[in-house]
């Protein structure tokens, strides 16, 4: 069985008058990469802060190792060392150089001699790739060199788990695939286990193992990304993940399939126009990379009288469809 590192239970926040957060619960495993997403606005960094202790939650409890975070100055500092963070904006110290800012926070807060801290900010920043900069300042470096420094200056602490908030929201695609590498490498070889917070759905699709869906402050499910991805019952989920609707077809039914895996490899479209003896127009159509495995989804203009027959059909094949307006 794996083991839990963090339970949160029955969370929430009010800002004043404002319920932020309700009724919160998650678990996390060790060695996990955990995705909470949601648009903007639905309390995601809010969730983060709560889970660091940077902000107390109103109601609820946060166990850390089957053991409650209480409201104790020295378990929270004890807790909070085994938290690394990386933040979209980067939050380095400009007059410092990369050596300097990955060695600050590690005398601070582990006391250790500045050897000591030398040779952990080299070690580290060595694995992200930012070794030959360690003397540059993060100004002249690019969003993505500066994240790589982030993170290092994140891991020089040992921590046991990484929050992420939006950390590859600002940047390009290409260094975003990078960053996530990078990411799923510190998870994999170091075992770090990592919660990432993101609005962005490639995230998710690239690196995750769990996913955490947060609208308006409540959590609407937590599931394997590719049960949300291929069928998500909640509506509302349908409608965050919906990409294709301003571009259907007005008149007839619009059909949309989904194939994962295994699904992609059969000719189900052609083969029901065949026996149905009914043309379809493809519409819409996408596949995409999801961690090791390719998940697609195509979209179905047909005649109304045609809809039944085209469902009992993807049924008998196992193929999961919903009509889309
Ligand atoms: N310190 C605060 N005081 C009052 N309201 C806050 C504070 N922090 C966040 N909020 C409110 O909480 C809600 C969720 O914000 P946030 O957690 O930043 O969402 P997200 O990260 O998903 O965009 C927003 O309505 C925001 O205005
Ligand atoms: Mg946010």
């Amino acid at each position: 069985m794996s083991e839990k590192i963090l339970s949160i239970k029955d969370l929430g926040k009010s800002f004043g008058n404002h319920e932020v957060l309700r009724k919160i619960d998650i678990e996390v495993n060790k060695g996990e990469v955990i995705c909470i997403v949601g648009s903007s606005g639905s309390g995601k960094s809010t969730l983060l802060r709560c889970i660091n202790r940077l902000e107390k939650q109103t109601r609820g409890q946060i166990f850390y190792h089957d053991k409650e975070v209480r409201d104790v100055q020295k378990e929270i500092n004890d807790y909070r060392s085994k938290v690394g963070m990386v933040f979209q904006s980067f939050n380095l110290f400009n007059n410092m150089t990369v050596l300097e800012n990955c060695m600050l926070c590690t005398r601070k807060v582990l006391h250790i001699s500045k050897e000591e801290a030398f040779d952990r900010a080299i070690t580290h920043l060595k694995e992200v790739g930012m070794a030959p900069y360690i003397n540059a300042k993060p100004s002249m470096l690019s969003g993505g060199q500066k994240q790589r420094v982030a993170i290092a200056r994140a891991l020089v602490l040992d921590p046991e788990f990484l929050l992420c908030d939006e950390a590859t929201s600002a940047l390009d695609p290409e260094i975003t695939k990078g960053i996530l590498a990078l990411l799923q490498k510190i998870n994999k070889e170091m075992g770090i286990t990592i919660i990432i917070v993101t609005h962005q759905m490639e995230v998710v699709k690239q690196v995750c193992q769990k996913v955490a869906f947060l609208s308006s402050g409540k959590m609407l499910a937590v599931g394997k990304p590719e049960q949300l991805f291929v069928w998500p019952k909640e509506r509302e989920i349908r409608d965050f993940l919906r990409e294709e609707s301003d571009k259907l077809p007005a008149t007839g039914v619009n059909l949309k399939l989904f194939f994962y895996g295994e699904g992609n490899q059969r000719p189900i479209v052609t083969q029901m126009s065949q026996e149905l003896h009914t043309d379809f127009n493809i519409c819409w159509a996408k596949l995409e990379d999801f961690r090791e495995d390719v998940y697609g989804s195509l979209v179905l203009n047909m005649e109304e009288k045609d809809l039944d027959r085209a469902c009992a059909f993807l049924d008998s094949k196992g193929v999961t469809w919903e009509v889309i307006k």
